[in-house]
């Protein structure tokens, strides 16, 4: 018994050890991403959406995998956001995920140092239902 437990203690405290940092690894890969929603029709101006947002955004290990939240509540919901790859020619449309009262998409952006253009779908009540261009700001 004291034989195997001499034996087999070393291999628990590594395998313990080697968990605390997997769990430390794996809660350092994103990266935060702070961010500013600007209105499509004037881009210096801060859109409605961005007092929905929830800052900062994070960025996954591969660089561009970005997860962004936008507060939800029984008044309102968001529908829906298509974020454009190409400038604004076609939009590709991303599925939330609500978690906490927040809904989350994740969306890849290959270039930070241009604003994303983006359609969010937003409904309050179902009385307000309004696609609106937002763009996104990376900060
Ligand atoms: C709480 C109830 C809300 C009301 C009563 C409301 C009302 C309005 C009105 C009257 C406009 C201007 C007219 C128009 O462009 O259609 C507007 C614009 C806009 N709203 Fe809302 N809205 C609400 C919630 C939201 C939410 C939750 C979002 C997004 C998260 C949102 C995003 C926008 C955007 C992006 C615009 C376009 C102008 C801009 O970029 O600021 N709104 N809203």
């Amino acid at each position: 018994m004291s034989f195997t437990l001499k034996k087999g203690l070393p291999a628990l405290i590594l395998a313990l050890m080697l968990s605390v940092v997997m769990i430390v690894g794996s809660a350092s890969a994103a990266t935060s991403q702070d961010f500013r929603i600007v209105k499509a029709s004037d881009p210096t101006q801060t859109s409605t959406a961005d007092g929905y947002a929830v800052k900062p955004a994070s960025v996954a290990n591969d660089g561009e995998t970005v997860t962004l939240g936008f507060t939800t509540s029984s008044l309102y919901s968001i529908n829906g956001l298509s974020i454009s790859h190409d400038g604004g020619a076609t939009y590709t449309p991303y599925t939330g995920t609500t978690s906490g009262g927040v809904v989350y998409y994740t969306f890849p952006i290959y270039d930070f140092s241009e604003n994303a253009k983006a359609k969010i779908t937003v409904s309050v009540f179902g009385l307000y239902n309004a696609t609106h261009e937002i763009q996104i700001e990376w900060l």
